[in-house]
């Protein structure tokens, strides 16, 4: 089970967005995925049509409460793609938590005692707008970071602290911490601002910064609403598109070979281990070296 951390500490920059369509572009191909939902404003929850107000079990109760994590997973419309809901009571975690020993690994705990974590392949974790023990949970837990960026003025303002926090984390707490990738979202192509932006990102994370530019795309913006994930809502659309081409492209960044197509019976040679795509080489400025990644690894598809 691979573990992945979709945070930045701005809002609206495209954090849930990217958890709720990744996910689902890795459960459309056959891949079992699990949703965390960390944010008390619950945006993911909705946005795969649960009610937070209605929720007797969420991730309060794991992180307070000692509360299983098996017991806490929900099915969602969507066949392979499951939830672990929030709601606002999420928000008081931080500060019940404040003084508690081992605040940070509850998470991470959790997730080695998950009865689940051999049927999953993945558990992204949707982490809130903020560089707390909610986010420190999620960071002490996970494998890989996605850093989602809006290009826009002022977006690299703060990506200092956030990288300083993920080295704090790598050295502390989780050595095996990676970042796997910083994913442009809301581009509009049309305006200098974007592309003079993007150069900017470019220049500070080099390798780092995904190929796959996620347009703005007033799908996108709908599908929330509808309770749907774009695949649903609008799979001939840009943002489909946009979501599906990131999920490849993640896979090859990761070293996980795509699994075949759901009904295709071709299986890759277990001792081809070469990724689908060259994995991206070099440094970021503020991340380990990747030459101590595993190697590339398959994930079955689900019978
Ligand atoms: N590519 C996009 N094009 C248009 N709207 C988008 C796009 N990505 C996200 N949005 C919208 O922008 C808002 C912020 O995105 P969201 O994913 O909720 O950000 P975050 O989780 O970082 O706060 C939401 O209303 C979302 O629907
Ligand atoms: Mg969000």
């Amino acid at each position: 089970m691979q573990r992945i951390a979709v945070i930045n500490q701005k809002g609206g920059v495209g954090k849930t967005t990217t958890t709720v369509n990744l996910g689902a572009a890795l459960a459309h191909r056959g891949l079992r995925v699990l949703l965390l939902d960390m944010d008390p404003q619950a945006n993911l929850t909705v946005h795969v049509d649960k009610r937070p107000d209605l929720e007797g079990s969420t991730l309060t109760s794991l992180l307070l409460d000692d509360q299983k994590l098996d017991a806490l997973v929900q099915e969602t419309g969507l066949p392979n793609l499951f939830v672990v809901p929030s709601d606002t009571s999420l928000a008081g975690v931080e500060q019940v938590l404040a003084n508690r020993i081992g605040r940070e690994t509850i998470l991470r705990e959790a997730l080695e005692t998950f009865a689940g974590r051999t049927s999953f392949d993945f558990v992204l974790f949707d982490c809130p707008p903020s560089l707390g023990v909610l986010s420190a949970n999620a960071l002490v837990a996970a494998d890989w970071v996605v850093i989602p960026m809006q290009a826009e003025y002022l977006s690299l303002q703060g990506m200092a602290k956030l990288l300083e926090v993920i080295q704090l984390v790598q050295k502390r707490l989780n050595p095996q911490l990676k970042i796997a990738c910083v994913l442009p979202c809301m581009v509009d192509a049309r305006t200098n601002l974007s592309t003079e932006v993007l150069r900017e990102i470019d220049t500070h994370f080099g390798s780092l910064l995904t190929r796959t530019r996620i347009r703005n795309n007033v799908k996108l913006a709908e599908a929330p609403s509808f309770g749907r994930t774009i695949f649903e809502h609008a799979p001939d659309s840009n943002g489909a598109r946009d979501y599906a081409a990131f999920a490849d492209e993640f896979l090859a960044m990761i070293g996980v070979r795509a699994p075949a197509a759901v009904g295709n019976d071709e299986v890759p040679s277990p001792t081809d281990d070469s990724p689908e795509v060259e994995p991206l080489a070099g440094e970021p400025p503020a991340a380990p070296a990747r030459d101590d990644e595993p190697p590339p690894r398959e994930i079955a598809a689900e019978a």
